[in-house]
């Protein structure tokens, strides 16, 4: 895997890092997904799909991701082959739906560079949009007059997720792995069902050291044996080839109460006339 120096900080190629179980979990207990078909954009080896599966057994999978390494255990995961497809989530051609949506739930830990436009297509796609975001996502003058038009419910993660532990030398020179990133991240959620168009916010459950040091372990492991002897300069990755069409699973819309049918929040780029509450 590449790796790309920014400031101080290496950086993964295609920001591949991850998801800890635990940061869904808690996203899962605390909100009430709709069932259905759900899509995972950026997937990764599938983590989230797999947190997913451990908790329900409704929900059927369509996956998107640029790297053809994660092609084979995403299959494992998802079988069909129509309902994966290895390239860029932004260029792939796959036409929205007004209603219903495609997809019930588009959810991820996209790459930070692309969130916005992650987030954006998601929002076309699916109707209810769950990404994991530093928090400070928030805070951007870019973003302000999209994130002013329909506010997401935030929800923050209370314990940070390491999502990069580095080994560094302390005072005596010894190995010492780095406590944490000093970044806030918190799940995103933007739902088609909610009438207004102002986001709430909500602090997730903690969740407990072992828990999170349980799943911290096998990263910090690998981040030793990367630091050890010093790593060659890999080869860049090769170009990721052009997305497949992917076919969303038994696509099914999510239950919206009689009172707030079709009221779909307008989204920049959508065709929707709903009123604004
Ligand atoms: C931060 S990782 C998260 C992986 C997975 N979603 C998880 O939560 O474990 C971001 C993933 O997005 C993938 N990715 C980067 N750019 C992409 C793109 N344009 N289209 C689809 N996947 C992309 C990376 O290869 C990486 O697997």
């Amino acid at each position: 895997m590449s790796a790309t120096k920014q400031g101080s900080k290496v950086r993964v190629a295609y920001d591949d890092y991850a998801s800890y179980r635990w940061t869904i979990d808690r996203l899962l207990e605390a909100v009430d997904l709709p069932a259905g078909a759900w899509l995972e954009p950026c997937a990764g080896a599938g983590t989230i799909i797999e947190a997913v599966a451990a908790r329900r057994a409704d929900v059927a999978w369509a996956a998107v991701e640029i790297q053809p390494k994660y092609e084979a255990p995403l299959r494992k995961l998802i079988p069909s082959q129509a309902h994966v497809a290895i390239g860029d989530f932004v260029a792939l051609a796959i036409e929205p739906r007004e209603y219903p949506p495609l997809f019930a739930v588009s959810i991820s830990n996209p790459p930070y560079s692309l969130a916005e436009a992650v987030i954006r297509k998601s929002q076309k796609l699916a109707g209810v949009t769950a990404m994991l975001l530093r928090l400070n996502f928030l805070g951007s003058q870019e973003r302000a007059d999209w994130l002013r038009v329909w506010a997401p419910d935030i929800y923050v993660l209370p314990d940070r997720p390491n999502f990069n532990p580095t080994l560094k030398k302390d005072k005596e020179g010894k190995d010492r792995m780095s406590s944490g990133d000093s970044i806030e991240y918190a799940w995103f959620i933007w739902d088609w069902r909610r009438i207004s168009f102002r986001g709430s916010v909500q602090v997730l459950a903690t969740t407990p050291e072992e828990v999170r040091g349980a799943e911290k372990l096998p990263r910090q492991q690998a981040a030793r044996a990367a630091a050890l002897p010093p790593a060659p300069t890999p080869p860049a990755p090769p170009a990721p080839p052009p997305p497949a069409p992917l076919a969303p699973p038994q696509p099914a819309a999510p239950t919206v109460p009689a009172s707030e049918d079709q009221t779909r929040p307008e989204t920049p780029g959508s065709k929707t006339d709903a009123t604004s509450p």
